[in-house]
């Protein structure tokens, strides 16, 4: 009996092309994910720990993910270009039609803009004769800046980190159950014309902590990214209870991948919020709002969608926005 094909999918892992075969990153590692779908070159699958997500129809490219790490050798996404190919293949797979670039410029990643500027016109060289994706995607400069490293960047190389080039700064708050200066910080950032896009708020300890905080921060112009594998149980449950009470107070104006690997952290939105229920804000979410962060507009007003109710269990319940 012939072996069955086997793909390389990232991370040195490879896996048997077949519905149903398990995905490990080493033969005797345990299981992370599942195939669910494989044609061509391309295979989809889903964690072990979390329920199918199917990704949209192929042909249906409106996805803009603000947020990703898809650039080779800079931080803890993909280790190659093949793997970065990869990883554009896959989001393309599930639905984008552009990424944003968003490299960690932390106290672990001392990312500068002229390596991140310079690693995504090597990635979009790469991708420019088609030979990977199925019709063409942009890849655009951003950075994930980690609050601490705010104070050490000059104006300049600020404004060089912004999300497409723009004004807008994707911040990653601390982990910690405290983030001394986060409302100064933002609001000196906003003086100085920056949009602020906070990343997934539903994943940070000072939030669940006290979410009247993140709503102060909204409510002062912050807008707020979640990432979507939250709203299927990726990073457990209370980060999802969160997430979607988060939705029910009306404090989320972009859901992204936060792509770092294939098969750990893997791309796509669309198939998350649609099985999270909320696919009536997919559009708004993974598009619209992305398009006026982009082109320094005004967020459009959320759609009139009925939002599911969360848990009873969710403790967050019972906390709402304050008029
Ligand atoms: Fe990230």
């Amino acid at each position: 009996m012939s072996r069955p094909a086997r793909f390389r999918v990232a991370w040195r892992a490879e896996v048997d092309i077949g519905v149903g075969s398990p995905v490990r990153e080493r033969d005797s590692a345990p299981a992370l994910a599942t195939v669910t779908r494989a044609s061509g070159d391309l295979v989809a699958w889903h964690r072990a720990d979390s329920l199918p997500v199917s990704p949209p129809p192929r042909n249906v490219l409106r996805v803009i993910d603000l947020h990703c790490h898809v650039l080779p050798g800079v931080d803890d996404g993909p280790g190659t270009i093949e793997e970065s190919l990869a990883l554009v293949a896959a989001a393309q797979a599930n639905g984008a039609e552009r990424l944003v670039a968003t490299p960690h410029v932390s106290s672990q990643f001392y990312n500068e803009s002229t390596t991140i500027t310079r690693a995504v016109t090597e990635l979009n060289a790469r991708l420019a004769d088609g030979a990977h994706t199925t019709a063409a995607i942009d890849v655009l400069s951003g950075a994930e800046i980690a609050l601490a490293r705010i104070p050490e960047l000059d104006p300049d190389e600020l404004l060089r980190l912004g999300l497409g080039g723009g004004e807008c700064l994707l911040l990653e708050p601390p982990a910690s159950v405290f983030a001394p200066g986060i409302e100064a910080t933002i609001d000196d950032l906003q003086a100085r014309g920056h949009r602020v896009v906070l990343a997934h708020p539903e994943r940070c300890a000072i939030f669940h902590r006290d979410p009247p905080l993140l709503q102060a921060l909204v409510d002062d112009g912050a807008l707020t990214s979640i990432t979507a594998g939250s709203l299927v149980g990726r990073f457990g449950g209370v980060v999802r209870r969160f997430a979607l009470a988060l939705f029910e107070a009306d404090l989320v104006h972009n859901v992204a991948s936060d792509f770092h690997s294939i098969v750990r952290r893997p791309p796509g939105a669309v198939g998350e919020l649609e099985q999270a229920g909320l696919g009536g804000l997919a559009d708004w979410l993974t598009r619209e709002v992305p398009l006026a962060i982009l082109e320094s507009r005004e967020i459009p007003p959320r759609p009139a969608v009925t939002v599911p109710i969360s848990p009873t269990k969710n403790r967050w319940r019972k906390w709402r926005r304050q008029p």
